[in-house]
């Protein structure tokens, strides 16, 4: 990841790094239960190429059911799922929308994961298109060790082109994790379920619905994308926060964010009634995009609007002309 981000930093006018230094002085302020006006330093920044040298593409059959088939980084990059542009450094990870492939069958697509795992921090997506089309699901989440122990947080989610993004955390069975009722002043979602925890067999999570239709399939790309943020404090929670392009904060964009003048996030998953520290440990991030499967298959699919069935919607290689992520970095800050 190091080159790159050297030419970024590079790039970068010399006042946004003396601010870095120098914006760390002030009274701490309290917004919630998320204390302190802490600005984060970069643990690591990943861009252009270093999704392909320091992620690795999952080549196993999907665990979701999906009816796809992950590529391996040689296959992916000489099939063109992917690549980075050189006009812009963004990294496209998309689904094969070429081939023929008959109905029920499975399509070409990409799955990676960090090899770095992380325990903690500020986690970002900067994205300018995510993959859209019936009967896709794409995701941008973590997941720690001996599923569901080591716990799952589901950053970006959602299928069929629904509007709005979900947020999940999925916890091990062992230690408390619901979300609180109380808190409802604390986010701006619409809580769907409070039960975070998950066995092997019975995993939807606890979710929240951002309240945006900018969060989400069409409507986060004709806004140019944006912007998605995890937040892991042990000591308060997991706060989620989405902004389209035009109402990312200058302090993410100079690279030393201060989540809390960001305002109330669109979930919030308190410390108070989740173990955080117990339930999610070595977590590494994972980009994927599936097709059909476990969720978006099956009843949500007829329901979501889409027509058809979603596993003969496989056989349609135009669907999938825009089933991909066009990202702009990912990062994670200390
Ligand atoms: C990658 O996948 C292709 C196509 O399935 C296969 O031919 C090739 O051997 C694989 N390469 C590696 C390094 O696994
Ligand atoms: C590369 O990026 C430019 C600028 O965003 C865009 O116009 C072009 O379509 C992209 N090309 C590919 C092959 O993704
Ligand atoms: C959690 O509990 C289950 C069932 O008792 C057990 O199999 C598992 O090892 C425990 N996991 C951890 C991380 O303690
Ligand atoms: C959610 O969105 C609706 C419609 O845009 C708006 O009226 C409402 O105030 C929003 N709720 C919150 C909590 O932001
Ligand atoms: C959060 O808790 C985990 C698990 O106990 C620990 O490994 C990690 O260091 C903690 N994170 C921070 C930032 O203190
Ligand atoms: C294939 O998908 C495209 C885009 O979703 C749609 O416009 C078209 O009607 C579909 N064709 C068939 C035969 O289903």
């Amino acid at each position: 990841m190091h080159s790159f981000y050297k030419l970024f930093l590079a790039a970068l006018p010399l006042t946004t790094l003396v601010g870095a230094h120098s914006s760390s002085n002030h009274r701490p302020i309290t917004v919630g239960r998320r204390s302190t006006d802490k600005t984060y330093t970069i643990q690591d920044f990943y861009l252009g190429e270093d999704f392909f040298n320091d992620w690795d593409f999952f080549t196993g059959s999907d665990p979701t059911g999906g009816n796809v088939i992950y590529q391996n980084k040689s296959a992916a990059e000489s099939k063109g799922l992917a690549y980075v542009n050189d006009s812009d450094y963004s990294t496209v990870l998309a689904v094969d929308s070429t081939s023929t492939v008959a109905a029920g069958g499975d399509r070409d697509a990409v799955r990676i994961t960090s090899q770095n795992s992380y325990n903690g921090g500020l986690f970002i997506m900067d994205a300018s298109k995510m993959p859209v089309g019936c009967s896709t699901w794409p995701s941008f989440w973590t997941v720690g060790p001996d599923w569901p122990y080591g716990g799952e947080i589901d950053i970006v989610e959602g299928i069929n082109d629904q509007a709005k993004n979900q947020m999940t955390l999925h916890s091990g069975t062992n230690h408390t994790c619901t979300i609180d009722t109380d808190d409802s002043d604390e986010y701006t979602g619409s809580v769907l379920s409070r039960n975070c925890y998950s066995t092997e067999t019975s995993d939807s999570g606890c979710s929240i619905m951002d309240n945006s239709s900018t969060s989400f399939a069409y409507g986060f790309n004709n806004a140019g994308g944006g912007v998605f943020a995890l937040l892991w404090d042990n000591s308060t929670g997991m706060a989620m926060w989405h902004f389209a392009r035009a109402d990312i904060p200058d302090d993410l964009t100079d690279q030393v964010p201060t989540p809390s003048t960001w305002g109330t996030p669109s979930g919030f998953w308190s410390a108070k009634t989740c173990d955080i520290t117990d339930n999610f440990y070595d977590q590494q991030m994972v980009i994927d995009t599936t097709i059909c499967g476990n969720w978006a298959g099956g009843d949500a699919y007829s329901k979501s609007g889409c027509s058809g069935k979603c596993t003969d919607m496989v056989a349609n290689a135009t669907n999938y002309v825009d089933a991909k992520w066009v990202i702009n970095y990912v990062a994670v800050y200390q």
